[in-house]
């Protein structure tokens, strides 16, 4: 399966830098497959250091941040051993990166845990973060799949995401659709009053 969740890498001059990223994950023999873009900061720290920290996550608007390059100054500890740690995690696990094919444009790298470490309770299902989460992997394909098509799978989830989420949810929803180019935001505007009238139904 794949776990999705937050990656912190060290940039060249030790600085943390926090990306959304979905490791595959076989539960069975707890085998960790990190799959970074070649072309991404991500890889090239990965790559360079031999190591990460992949957090397990509850909060939508980190991850939506760490999509937006805007969480490398969220709360964090540094660690010699692992790399950077971010407060707001329900858990992390540090990671040697010790083998890669460096083969396709996603390289693959396998970890070896090297540590797990709890921090809090996951505060449990909401639908607003999971339509957060599905938003945040669209918006990640924006180049790819164009502002229209990201719009128009993105827009079912938006009256969800208003009448299930809090305050981090919607601030994460405005992040996202923040992101789309201007011409399009109003059209955004427009499948938003669209579905919300749906708001009362479920
Ligand atoms: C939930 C989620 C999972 C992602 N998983 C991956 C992944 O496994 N590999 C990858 O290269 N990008 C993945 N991405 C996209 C990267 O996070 C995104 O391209 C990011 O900008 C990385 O670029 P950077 O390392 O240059 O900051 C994912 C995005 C989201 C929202």
């Amino acid at each position: 399966m794949i776990v999705e969740g937050i990656v912190t890498t060290e940039r060249q001059d030790g600085s943390m830098h926090a990306s959304p990223i979905g490791p595959w994950v076989d539960p069975s023999t707890d085998s960790w497959s990190f799959r970074p873009f070649q072309s991404s900061q991500t890889f090239a720290n990965m790559h360079r250091s031999g190591r990460c920290v992949f957090h397990l996550v509850d909060d939508p608007l980190i991850l939506v941040e760490a999509l937006r390059s805007m969480a490398d100054v969220r709360p964090h500890r540094y660690q010699s051993d692992f790399g950077h740690i971010l407060d707001d995690c329900c858990s992390w696990l540090a990671f040697s990166l010790d083998s890669w094919d460096l083969s396709q444009p996603r390289a693959v790298a396998q970890g070896r845990k090297l540590y797990h470490q709890q921090q809090r309770p996951f505060r449990g299902w909401n639908r607003a973060a999971h339509g957060i989460l599905e938003g945040a992997v669209l918006f990640s394909r924006l180049s790819l799949l164009g502002a229209q098509e990201v719009q128009r799978q993105f827009s079912p989830w938006i009256p969800i995401i208003r009448k299930t989420g809090g305050e981090g949810e919607l601030q994460a929803l405005d992040l996202l659709l923040g992101m789309l180019p201007s011409t399009h935001r109003d059209d955004q505007s427009e499948a938003t009053r669209q579905f919300a009238g749906d708001e009362g139904k479920e």
